[in-house]
């Protein structure tokens, strides 16, 4: 079958390592990433522009298209697809809303009494914000838009007084945002994705994404920096009721998502959670799979993807098999990276054995890679414990020579034992 990928990242090379190995493969990218260039036929355009993507689909004659990043869902590319025929796997506009709206994620939450959200007010003002503040403490400061990841920060580590906090909020307000302030939620977080064909749900295994730029979760925040996921498809410190408990919300997510818009929810929904001491909450959702999280996870699925997008298609999407492995992923980035990443630097892969690797923002030029100014290159080593996938992927970078760094702690028994502790004295705290 043909199938259409729009997006240029590492998300999207992983998207399309997985469906070539039963679809011909089509790519819409904005930029140039030779991962996919070399797996698909492909057209450089503005993966935010409905008519250009729609114009190329049609053209090649695809029968699926998949949309990896959130830009062009808020752009209402998925519609547009849809709208002539082709089925896209990626929600409309309309409920692809859950996303690029934080205000009316939350308040759809409360107004279908979906658990698992955290006290919050939805401002417009100064004076709302500082009502707000005073009357939930401790608070986490979003932006209700799309802002790459980077727009939300949190009292006690990127905003250190009231002072702080107002300049902050009174900077997203003038900028045109809605302000979600609402109760900061003190825990471990950890990402599920599922598969959704607008009634059905297929779980994948759990993930835990590391948005520092440097060890020891210090730095600036980025796009994210490495992620693992766990034989068991648990993470150390999460439970099987804890993890079932995140799924409950989300299929209450797409039951009411439904009910609210009268679109049913297809495509990837993405749900970043917190383990806290009273429990699962919702961090946020996303409307697309994680990059990097997709890294683990596509690479284990045993269940063909292009035949999940068949059943998607039919409504009549079954369970997805993973294989019982672990995964370590770690992004290699620009020195200086996030900002001040050194940009047009050549990037050397030598042996990498069976290690996994995506290209996420490079371009080639003359048979040579070079970085840009974000992410590089994904490495994922994969095998039967987290201790074995961590080492595989270490050596695989060993073998890669440029003006890049990694954080050498993601997957490591070390900084495990430390999330396992956190959750322990949280849960100690509480009696529990
Ligand atoms: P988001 O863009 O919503 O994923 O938020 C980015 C990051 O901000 C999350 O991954 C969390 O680490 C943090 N964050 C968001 N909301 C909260 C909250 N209510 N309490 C504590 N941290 C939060
Ligand atoms: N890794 C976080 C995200 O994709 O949103």
């Amino acid at each position: 079958m043909k199938v259409l990928v729009v997006g240029s990242g590492g998300r999207e090379h992983a998207i399309a390592k997985t469906l070539s190995n039963s679809s011909e493969l089509f790519s819409f990218m904005s930029k140039k990433n030779p991962g996919i260039a070399s797996l698909s036929e492909f057209h450089i355009g503005s993966e935010t522009d409905p008519n250009e993507v729609v114009e190329y689909a049609t053209e090649v004659g695809v029968d699926y298209a998949v949309i990896g990043p959130e830009a062009p869902l808020a752009e209402g590319v998925a519609d547009a697809l849809e709208d002539v025929g082709i089925f896209t796997f990626g929600p409309r506009k309309d409920v692809a809303r859950l996303e690029f709206d934080k205000a009316w994620a939350r308040e759809f939450m409360r107004k279908y009494s979906i658990r698992g959200y955290p006290e919050f007010v939805v401002c417009e003002s100064v004076e709302e914000i500082e009502n707000a503040l005073r009357q939930i403490g401790e608070a986490a400061i979003k932006p209700s838009g799309l802002t790459g990841g980077k727009g939300v920060k949190v009292m006690g580590e990127h905003l250190n007084n009231a002072e702080e906090v107002l300049e902050y909020s009174s900077k997203l307000l003038s900028a045109g945002h809605k302000v979600v302030v609402e109760e900061k939620l003190e825990g471990e977080e950890f990402t599920i994705q599922a598969f959704c064909d607008g009634t059905n749900l297929a779980f994948s295994p759990a993930v835990q994404d590391h948005k520092r730029a440097y060890e020891g979760d210090t730095g600036p925040n980025t796009g994210g920096m490495g992620s693992y996921s766990d034989a068991n498809h648990l993470l150390p410190f999460l439970t099987q009721e804890e993890y079932d408990e995140a799924c409950k919300i989300m299929k209450d997510v797409v039951k009411n998502a439904k009910n609210e818009t009268n679109t049913p929810y297809r495509g990837v929904l993405y749900g970043q959670f917190m383990l806290t001491a009273e429990g699962v909450y919702v961090v946020e959702f996303n409307v697309r799979f994680g990059d990097p999280e997709a890294l683990n996870i596509l690479p284990i699925m045993r269940t063909d993807f292009s035949y999940v997008l068949q059943e998607c298609a039919e409504g009549k999407l079954g369970d997805i098999d993973f294989e019982h492995k672990a995964t370590v992923c770690k992004y290699l980035v620009p020195k200086g990276y996030p900002d001040n990443p050194v940009a047009d630097s050549p990037v050397y892969v030598g042996d990498v054995g069976d290690t996994l690797l995506f290209f996420a923002s490079v371009y080639e030029k003359d048979g040579v890679i070079y970085t840009t100014r974000s992410r590089a290159v994904g490495v994922v080593g994969i095998a039967d414990t987290l201790e074995e996938a961590e080492k595989k992927a270490e050596r695989a970078i060993g073998n890669i020579r440029g003006e890049l760094y990694h954080r050498k702690d993601i997957g490591t028994k070390e900084l495990i034992n430390k999330r396992v502790e956190h959750v322990k004295a949280l849960k100690d705290l509480r009696g529990r």
